[in-house]
């Protein structure tokens, strides 16, 4: 290989970034890829940054503060402290124990048998099997229908993939009068099928639905199965929330109905199954012939997932395999803790005046926060949408953080919900008693 003498490299360099008067100045060319434009503005960097600086009780960002089960912690601990093989690479799709059990566990509930290793691609939590999928499988020019509101980082990945984002909302039907729920926004057939057009390739849903907590029941899925068949669509189903759900909802696969496995893209967390956000491991599931192109772009990007972390969540669900059903299964207990928790903030919003809409599942719970007639005048946020600018008014005038929910919806519909925000209530009791205080003063002084 040619090699330049070290004086001329140093040459080239300095006259990179000096003109030849000596003058530092700035590339003239352009630096980003087009690709990025209109994807730079994320709402977790924006809220979870002003949240750290005004030290706040955050009911914010979706991760429980509370430790996950002693179980995958000592797993974890035994796989730092077992052999050397636990601190190298594991084998790139996803270790082996992992997939394995995934596999067999996966095929119990969808009624599948499902291939370790050909079927499932383990990854840097949801959110890498999420870009693994919409690059794999979106080209220039196709359109991916969304459900909205939609975990905000779709977009983005459609839009980076050289695909275009086609909207369709979740809308609240009239409620039987009681207490608001999730349960009443419905997807109509209709406004679904009114999205359809010749580039049509997927359609993504996310079940529990975050931020609404919506979780589709088998009609309604049933209903989208039957478009995707139909219509010969790709299903992404983001089911990150699939075992939190309330009040006797069950949460249904889509890939378990007929002729979805096919067609479906089954998207799982271990962080939000063992509460262990911070673990980032996820995994996307389906048939071989749809996962192998994500297996491409996988290989083409981090290649590669943490070995203890896939270890230990290989040895949670062996141990929820063992346990399905029974009372000592996390998947059942975990649902029953956060229930509890649910009922509280619940309650809370209640007291204060707000109106809650139930979550059939997940981690969130928004509220419409309008009657509440705060009047905002931080001349910083007069552009923005009511709800960011209530919620940056709430975590800097009242110590709270929330998230607002407009960010869950595409440009052209955010200006319909700019009126609710999100709280997390994945919190331990000490986090929401401290929620509660903050809400109960305002209250007061309202
Ligand atoms: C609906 C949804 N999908 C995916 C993710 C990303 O999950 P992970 O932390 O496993 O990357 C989240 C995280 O909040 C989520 O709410």
């Amino acid at each position: 290989m040619l090699r330049r003498p070290a004086e001329t490299l140093a040459s080239i360099y300095k006259q990179s970034i000096f003109t030849f008067s000596g003058k530092k100045t700035a590339m003239s060319r352009e630096l980003h890829a087009r690709r990025l434009e209109g994807v730079d503005k994320n709402i977790w960097v924006e809220f979870t940054q002003l949240a750290a600086e005004y030290k706040v009780v955050n009911l914010g960002q979706g991760f429980p503060d509370f430790s996950p089960p002693s179980f995958v912690c000592k797993a974890f601990c035994n796989a730092i402290s077992g052999g050397a093989s636990m601190h190298q690479y594991t084998r790139a799709f996803g270790h082996p124990p992992l997939v394995k059990i995934l596999a067999k566990f996966f095929t119990r509930i969808i009624g599948q048998e499902i291939d370790p290793m050909e079927d499932v691609l383990v990854s840097v939590g949801a959110y890498q099997a999420l870009f693994c999928t919409f690059q794999a499988l979106i080209d220039e020019g196709d359109e991916v229908i969304i459900v909205e509101p939609f975990f905000d980082c779709y977009q983005p990945m459609v839009t980076m993939a050289g695909g275009t984002p086609v909207y369709v909302p979740l809308k609240p039907k009239k409620s039987s009068g009681q207490d608001l729920s999730s349960a009443d926004w419905i997807l109509c057939p209709e406004e679904l099928a009114s999205k359809l057009t010749p580039c049509t390739k997927a359609i993504v849903i996310n079940t529990p639905n975050n931020p609404l907590g919506k979780v589709f029941q088998r009609d309604e899925l049933q209903m989208i199965a039957d478009f995707c068949i139909k219509h010969d669509i790709i299903c992404i189903s983001d089911e990150v929330y699939e075992w939190l759900t309330y009040d006797g909802t069950q949460h249904i696969k889509i890939a378990s109905l007929p002729g979805m496995w096919e067609r479906t893209v089954t998207i799982g967390s271990a962080g939000k199954t063992f509460s262990a956000t911070g673990w980032k491991v996820g995994w996307a599931m389906g048939p071989g012939n749809i996962i192998k192109h994500l297996k491409t772009v996988h290989q083409n990007s981090v290649y590669h997932c943490a070995t203890a972390a896939q270890e230990a969540v290989a040895v949670g669900f062996q141990r929820e395999y063992d346990t399905f059903g029974t009372d000592e299964s996390y998947f059942k207990q975990l649902p029953a803790q956060l229930q509890a928790k649910r009922l509280r903030l619940a309650e809370c919003l209640r007291n204060v005046g707000l109106e809650p809409i139930m979550p059939q599942g997940g981690y969130f719970m928004i509220t419409d926060i309008s009657s509440l007639n705060i009047d905002l005048n931080d001349p910083s946020t007069k552009d923005e949408l009511y709800d960011f600018r209530f919620v940056k008014w709430l975590i800097k005038e009242k110590g709270l953080a929330t998230i607002p929910v407009s960010g869950f919806y595409s440009p052209e519909h955010r200006g319909n919900f700019q009126n609710y925000i999100r709280f997390c209530f994945a919190k331990e009791d000490s986090t929401l008693k401290a929620a509660e205080d903050i809400l109960q003063q305002w209250r007061i002084k309202k």
